[in-house]
């Protein structure tokens, strides 16, 4: 196992997404500055991490046809100590109420050429490395998705 900081983690994610915009020009890359690079670091699979937050970046981006906004913050969880959250907001067309409850089910896609897969393997993911998914969406205004995962004890901040 490795020991990722959340920021970094997130920070190479970004800059693979960086690349990928320089050929999209209708994705707005969104505020970067509410990540903190000084979070304790959480015990897990770097690489399985990433693939967590392209998988998120990619939903967000296919949503917003024509473009809009992804925010990403990260940060302590206030109310559960040793606890780290990423959040995932973008400012898309939302989740049908009736579809909410199925999308992390493998193979539920709304898309022509979706596989279903990416919410699903992201929820093991998160779940092999101990953290909670949980996703906030409004029809008309957008999708959040927040995760949140345990600090390695005693690690510094
Ligand atoms: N940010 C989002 N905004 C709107 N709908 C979303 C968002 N994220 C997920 N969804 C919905 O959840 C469904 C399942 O997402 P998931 O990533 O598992 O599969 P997919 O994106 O359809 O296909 P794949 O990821 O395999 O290419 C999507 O088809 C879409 O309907
Ligand atoms: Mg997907």
């Amino acid at each position: 196992m490795d020991h990722p900081g959340l920021g970094g983690s997130i920070g190479t994610a970004f800059r693979m997404r960086e690349e990928a915009a320089a050929y999209e020009p209708d994705w707005v890359l969104c505020d970067a500055t509410a990540l903190d690079p000084a979070l304790p670091p959480v015990l897990g699979d770097a690489n399985a991490l990433q693939q967590v937050v392209l998988n998120l970046l990619t939903n967000s981006r296919e949503a917003m046809v024509g473009g809009g906004e992804i925010r990403i913050e990260t940060g302590p969880v206030a109310e559960r100590r040793g606890w780290l959250r990423l959040s995932i907001a973008d400012s898309g067309p939302g989740i049908a109420p009736e579809a909410l409850s199925k999308i992390f089910d493998p193979f539920f896609t709304t898309k022509v050429e979706g596989t279903g897969l990416g919410l699903s393997v992201s929820y093991g993911i998160v779940r092999d490395h101990q953290g909670t998914v949980d996703v906030e969406s409004v029809p008309g205004k957008g999708t959040t998705f927040v995760l949140t995962f345990p600090a390695i004890p005693g690690a510094a901040a």
